[in-house]
Parts: C-alpha cells; sequence; structure tokens
C-alpha cells in the first residue's frame, strides 16, 4: 500500500533537490523576496518539517539537531514593511545543512513503513508545495544568476506567442444550482478542507478564459496598477506607463510582453481590474461551480512542473467544449474575492495546529487552481490555497464574474448539511 506513496516522496524529493541545480551554491544565502527567508532556509526547512512532524511528533523520536529543528521549523509571512533583518552569517553553513537533510532522509526512509500514511502525505504535499514557493522565489532572481535545464527536462516553449492577437474572452452562463466545498474526513486533506458542506449559487457568468495580459494592457493604459512580472521595455521606471513597451520576466529569459499569456497579479490588482470593468471576482463558491465543468489535465492545461512560464489562455481550448471554461487548473492559480476562512467543522491537525489557523486573521484571500509549478497532488478540486492581496510574487492571475441581477446574496451563504 506504501508503495505508490514511495514513489510520490521520491517524486517530490526529485523535484526540490533538482531546484537547487539552478542556481550556485553561494546565490543560497541571497534573499530574492523581502518578506521571505533567505534561499538557505528551504534547504533545511523540507527536511525539518518531514523530521518535526515525522519523527518527533508521530514516533517521539530524539531529536539529533534540536538547533536545526527549530531554526527551519516554520517560514515567515510578515506583514507589510516589516521584512526580517537578519544577515547571511546568521545562517549555517552549506554542509551542515546537507548532513541535516541526509541524515533525516535516512530516517525517514528507515522508518517509511511504519508511518501513517496519512501524515507522509502531508509531508509529501508540504514539499510540493514549497517547491512552488521557490521557484516563485528563483524568478525574481535576475535571469544571469540561473542556469536553465536542458529544454527536453523543462519542456520550456522556444518561442512565446508574442504579439499574435489575443483571445476573446467570453462570459459563460452558470445556471443556478449547488455545490460542495470541501471534503469528507476520509482520506488526505489539509485541516482546512474540512468539512464537505453544499452551497448553493444563484446563476451568474464568468469568463470564460483567465484574463490575459492583453485585457489587463487596457487597464494599465489607463493607469491602472503594473504587474510585478511586467518590466518597461526602455528600462525606465518613472513614466514608464507611457512607454507602452512591456517585458514579461519569465523564469529564464525576459522576453516582449505574450499578449495571449495569463496576467499575474496580485489580488488588489484583480480586484481594481473587475471592478474597473464592472465585473467581480468570483467567490470560492462560484469559482467551485464553474471548474466543476472542466477536468484538469496536466499537458494541456499547464501545470505538475511541466513549464516554468504560461501558456496562452487558449491553449486548451481544442478540446474544452465552448460553454464552458477552460484552464481552470493551471497556467496560474486564480484568486477568488472570498477571504480565507475556517469551514463549519473545522480543527487544526494536530501535528500542525497553525497551517491554516494562524491565517484566519481577515488578511488573506482564497486562491484556487494551480500554476506551472504546482504539483498534480495539489490540484484535488478541495485544496484551498491563499495570500496576502497585496503579495505580488506568486504565479497567481484571475477571471471575472458577473452576479445574477436578481439580488440574492443570501442564498450563497445559507449552508446546506450534506
Ligand atoms: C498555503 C501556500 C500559503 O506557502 O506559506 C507551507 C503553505 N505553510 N508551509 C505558504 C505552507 C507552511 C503556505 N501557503
Ligand atoms: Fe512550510
Amino acid at each position: 500500500m506504501n508503495t505508490s506513496l514511495r514513489d510520490e516522496l521520491a517524486h517530490a524529493r526529485r523535484e526540490t533537490d533538482r531546484l537547487f541545480d539552478l542556481i550556485a551554491p553561494e546565490t543560497l544565502y541571497h534573499r530574492p523576496i523581502p518578506e521571505r527567508n533567505r534561499l538557505i532556509f528551504y534547504l533545511g526547512h523540507f527536511e525539518a518539517f518531514d523530521w518535526n512532524v515525522l519523527a518527533r511528533r508521530l514516533k517521539g523520536e530524539k531529536s539529533f539537531h534540536p538547533t536545526f529543528d527549530a531554526l527551519f521549523e516554520r517560514g515567515i509571512d510578515p506583514p507589510p514593511g516589516e521584512a526580517p533583518s537578519d544577515s547571511p552569517s546568521d545562517w549555517p553553513a552549506l554542509d551542515e545543512v546537507a548532513r541535516y537533510k541526509a541524515q533525516t532522509r535516512a530516517w525517514v526512509d528507515r522508518h517509511f513503513d511504519d508511518l501513517d500514511p496519512l501524515v507522509l502525505q502531508m509531508a509529501i504535499e508540504h514539499r510540493h508545495m514549497h517547491s512552488e514557493t521557490f521557484a516563485y522565489l528563483l524568478h525574481s532572481l535576475p535571469p544571469e544568476s540561473k542556469r536553465a535545464p536542458e529544454a527536453s527536462q523543462t519542456s520550456q516553449p522556444r518561442a512565446p506567442r508574442a504579439g499574435t492577437s489575443p483571445p476573446s474572452n467570453p462570459m459563460i452562463d452558470i445556471a443556478r444550482g449547488p455545490v460542495t466545498l470541501g471534503k469528507t474526513p476520509e482520506g488526505f486533506g489539509w485541516d482546512n478542507e474540512h468539512l464537505a458542506h453544499q452551497v448553493d449559487v444563484p446563476a451568474f457568468r464568468i469568463s470564460r478564459r483567465k484574463i490575459s495580459n492583453a485585457e489587463y494592457l487596457e487597464f494599465v493604459r489607463e493607469g491602472g496598477p503594473v504587474p510585478h512580472f511586467w518590466s518597461p521595455a526602455n528600462g525606465a521606471q518613472n513614466g514608464a506607463a507611457k512607454s507602452d513597451h512591456w517585458l514579461f520576466r519569465g523564469m529564464f529569459q525576459t522576453m516582449p510582453l505574450p499578449l495571449a499569456w495569463p496576467v499575474w497579479v496580485t489580488w488588489d490588482q484583480a480586484a481594481a481590474f473587475a471592478q474597473w470593468r464592472g465585473l467581480s471576482l468570483p467567490s470560492e463558491a462560484q469559482w467551485q461551480r464553474a471548474a466543476a465543468l472542466t477536468s484538469p489535465d496536466p499537458r494541456r492545461d499547464n501545470f505538475n512542473y511541466l513549464r516554468w512560464d504560461p501558456v496562452p489562455v487558449d491553449a486548451s481550448d481544442s478540446v474544452a467544449p465552448p460553454d464552458a471554461p477552460v484552464q481552470m487548473n493551471g497556467n496560474g492559480w486564480e484568486w477568488t474575492r472570498d477571504l480565507f476562512a475556517p469551514f463549519a467543522g473545522f480543527a487544526p491537525h494536530p501535528f500542525y495546529p497553525g497551517y491554516s489557523a494562524d491565517f484566519f486573521d481577515n488578511r488573506h484571500y482564497v486562491m484556487k487552481g494551480a500554476s506551472p509549478r504546482t504539483a498534480r497532488l495539489l490540484t484535488r478540486p478541495t485544496f484551498r490555497n491563499w495570500f496576502r492581496p497585496d503579495y505580488p510574487y506568486m504565479y497567481a492571475g484571475f477571471r471575472t464574474v458577473e452576479n445574477s441581477k436578481v439580488e440574492n446574496s443570501n442564498v450563497e451563504n445559507s449552508k446546506v448539511e450534506n
């Protein structure tokens, strides 16, 4: 039974290990994003999580390196303007961290068959989540400090479809009806996915595609805020919007803004765009109801480490019915208008009580879907992600909705027992 989990762990470790091959060792002491730890933290954090959860909490094992267990236990999520101020010399040497990593892996491999599969899955999914964290941290480093892997390993498209006319983005009618949010207790799910409940969603319309760079560019031309992933082509910092020539900062190369790619923005920018259009962001329930009309496929929808950058928003069209949304999973997470909050029946996980509860602070918004760097395991329909509304680094875009004219905002909030 644990054989496939062993494969899942091996796969997750491979994905995180190969991220470290993209940079020179000394780059690990850099901090590409002010609000996050230096890269070296993640080298330790992948293993410290596994050690703290699987060895210490689950098996009551005695620590072989208590200092590292604590140093690498938790990431940070500071409020705006409160970035950390540690320096590279505050962090241990690479070979010490490498030894901690090797020792932890050896323990996990030795005890694998005695470990609760649900807790193992938690560790595997945690690793995948930070595989994405690490990717978007590396994304913020200049291309010259990264070694692009062979094209055969990355499926990186050679030339982006820049300059071609962007696809249209019609609104699709979704009839009133029920949707189930959250999951039933059996099988693995994070604490915030529990418990399952039905929500009645009034009729609404949703954009068939993610909002593209072309659509968002119209907003920028009218003074809308510029996405983190864009930079002005003339290199000028000021008056850039006037130049109207934009570059997209991809993972390994900067290129003319691919108009047909989804725009990646903050929640604030997404909400401002929607408002400018007289629309809104989808609620989590609306998003889920629209997503239920589709079935995720990594090859066409661009998730599960298929690429490092987006594909056009209409890349999945050939296989999608014309009246259904496309790319609900993949090619970028999607912001919802809902604050991250617990479902009825929420209980913190005993081995990781702060995973969600620390973020039920009305300062984080729910995100659904997946990005190119999101593992297939995390595309379970009930999986929920969240970030602060001004967080610009995540691979996240959005689509817009038009709510039904019949105002009945109570309906969506009335939860029906399953
Ligand atoms: C749920 C993706 C916001 O990246 O901070 C990983 C996941 N929490 N380790 C994050 C997480 C602790 C979390 N997100
Ligand atoms: Fe973590």
